[in-house]
């Protein structure tokens, strides 16, 4: 009798699996136009060029235990809707020079990220991508586009108190004089060590879009 109600209930479980519901866990698409923060184009970026680099929060050096080098291991400390429960937060907000991240040489982050990752997990933390549908390598300025993407993937580590190097991408003059090792860097294979955003990666839309601004003679405009 036993054997019989082990086996109906493995039957029943069995069968209850087969119904669960399919769960898509790659990233969604945001529809065109939608103001909600994009997990892999506006967070991700920010965790990788910030707190991602090797010493840190990467897949090898795992400080603390905390990988920040994708949605699923970034979700472990976050709490969606919920930036006051959420230790990602909460570290970035954090006052305390000693505890605050990134730490001490690094630049905390801005008031403009602060919010972006405020924002991202009151919208519910979700794994969302922009679709970059028509890619604009024509209309490309410094200030709407190459500020935007430097800002985004580059100054994490190539900033006033950190020049990995020994390049500072928040200024101008710095950029134009370094544009040919840009160009080059940004081109390599992205399996290639030098290859630049390290341990990151542009889009082709962003890769193009800086190419394109170089090839108008990468002007301050
Ligand atoms: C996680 C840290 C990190 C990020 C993010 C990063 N870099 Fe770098 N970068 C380095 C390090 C470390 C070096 C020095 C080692 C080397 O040359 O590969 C370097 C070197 C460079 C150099 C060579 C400088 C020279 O004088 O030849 C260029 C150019 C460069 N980075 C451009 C970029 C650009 C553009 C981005 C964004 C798209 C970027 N980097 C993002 C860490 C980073």
């Amino acid at each position: 009798m036993k054997i019989i109600v082990f086996i109906l209930v493995l039957v029943v479980t069995m069968a209850s699996c087969k119904h669960d519901p399919l769960v898509f866990e790659g990233p969604v698409p945001l529809p065109e136009g939608s103001a909600e923060i994009s997990f892999q184009d506006e967070i991700l970026p920010l965790l990788l060029s910030n707190c991602a680099m090797s010493g840190c929060h990467d897949a090898l050096t795992r400080e603390e235990g905390i990988q920040l080098t994708d949605y699923s291991n970034v979700l472990k400390i976050v709490k969606a809707n919920n930036p006051g429960d959420s230790e990602l937060y909460e570290v970035i907000t954090e006052s305390d020079q000693d505890k605050r991240m990134p730490p001490p040489p690094r630049n905390p982050l801005n008031q403009a990220q602060i919010e972006m990752v405020r924002n991202w997990i009151n919208e519910g933390a979700r794994n969302t991508f922009r679709p970059e549908g028509n890619c604009d390598t024509v209309t490309v300025s410094y200030a709407s586009t190459v500020r935007l993407v430097l800002d985004q993937y580059c100054v994490g580590c190539h900033n006033n108190s950190l020049s990995e190097g020994g390049l500072n991408l928040t200024i101008f003059s710095q950029i134009q004089q370094k544009q040919t090792q840009i160009y080059q860097r940004i081109s390599l294979s992205r399996q290639d060590p030098s290859y630049m955003p390290k341990g990151g990666l542009l889009s082709d839309c962003k890769t193009n879009q800086l190419k394109a601004w170089i090839h108008q003679g990468a002007q301050q405009n």
